[in-house]
């Protein structure tokens, strides 16, 4: 998003009026203002599903990334390095593989999600640099434990549907804030929508949970800003849920 290159020069001047005005306790976060973190995490079974090229999709919930709640891309000169990370390798293969490309470069994906999201992180002080990104957005997947929340909630994949209110109202109890989960719709009108990614959101501040809804603001039937990048993924709708097993092999 480039707003400030393709407004007039008018409210372009007003914009960097009201910048200015703002800049004493904001400065240099321009337009790429945000307020909450998300921990998106997807389940790989529903992930391959959707691309139909993976083979042996792990069979518990990884990373998709750790996302500003707005903006993307906000500092094209500050490269992925692997090297930064290096001691973190063991983990991101676990918790945070490329479940679409089965190529063994998996690296590709870490570079996206830092050069698009974490660079937009970085501005905090903990998310600086790429070893605190990608080293607290794993901390933070250990930290919530979605699996063995899930699992304690006796909620595991099956061939028998769920119904959305299921995850919903068991995951807002567990954790004690309103989640966002995302479905891949039905591909025919007989099928039902299948669960694919879960969003846990963090304040800004100090990275506790907070709701992924506003406050005062109902949560969200429909869907989400962030359905059209995630891959035809969309606030799922209520009513009954796949939960997809593992293919057998
Ligand atoms: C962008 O990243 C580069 C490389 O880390 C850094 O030197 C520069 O200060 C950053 N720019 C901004 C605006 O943060
Ligand atoms: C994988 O991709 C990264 C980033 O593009 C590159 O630096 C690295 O050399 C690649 N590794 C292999 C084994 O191809
Ligand atoms: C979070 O959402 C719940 C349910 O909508 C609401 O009761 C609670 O007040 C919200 N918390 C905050 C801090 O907004």
């Amino acid at each position: 998003m480039e707003p400030r290159a393709a407004r007039p020069a008018l409210l372009g001047g007003l914009c960097l009026a009201l910048l200015l005005l703002a800049g004493a306790r904001e400065p240099a976060s321009g337009d790429h203002e945000w307020k909450k973190l998300i921990l998106v995490q997807h389940w790989p079974v529903t992930v391959c599903e959707e691309v139909n090229d993976c083979r042996e999709p792990p069979d518990y919930w990884t990373i998709h990334g750790l996302w500003p709640d707005k903006g993307g891309e906000c500092n094209r000169s500050w490269h992925f390095n692997l090297d930064e990370i290096k001691d973190l390798l063991g983990e991101m293969k676990m918790y945070w593989p490329d479940v679409i490309h089965s190529s063994p470069n998996r690296t590709q994906f870490w570079k996206h999600e830092w050069e698009k999201h974490g660079t937009c992180a970085a501005q905090l002080e903990a998310l600086n640099s790429q070893r605190k990104y990608f080293g607290t957005s794993l901390a933070l997947y250990k930290q919530l434990d979605l699996n063995s929340k899930l699992l304690k909630l006796g909620i595991k994949p099956s061939i028998n549907y769920y119904h959305l209110s299921d995850f919903h109202d068991a995951l807002t109890r567990v954790y004690g804030v309103v989640p966002k989960i995302q479905c891949l719709p039905p591909e025919q009108d007989e099928q039902v929508q299948t669960i694919g990614q879960i969003e846990l959101c963090l304040t800004k501040e100090d990275l506790h949970l907070r709701n992924c809804t506003e406050p005062g603001e109902p949560p969200p039937a429909k869907r989400g800003p962030w359905a059209a990048a995630a891959r035809g993924l969309s606030v799922c709708e209520s009513g009954p849920v796949f939960y997809p097993p593992p293919p057998k092999h």
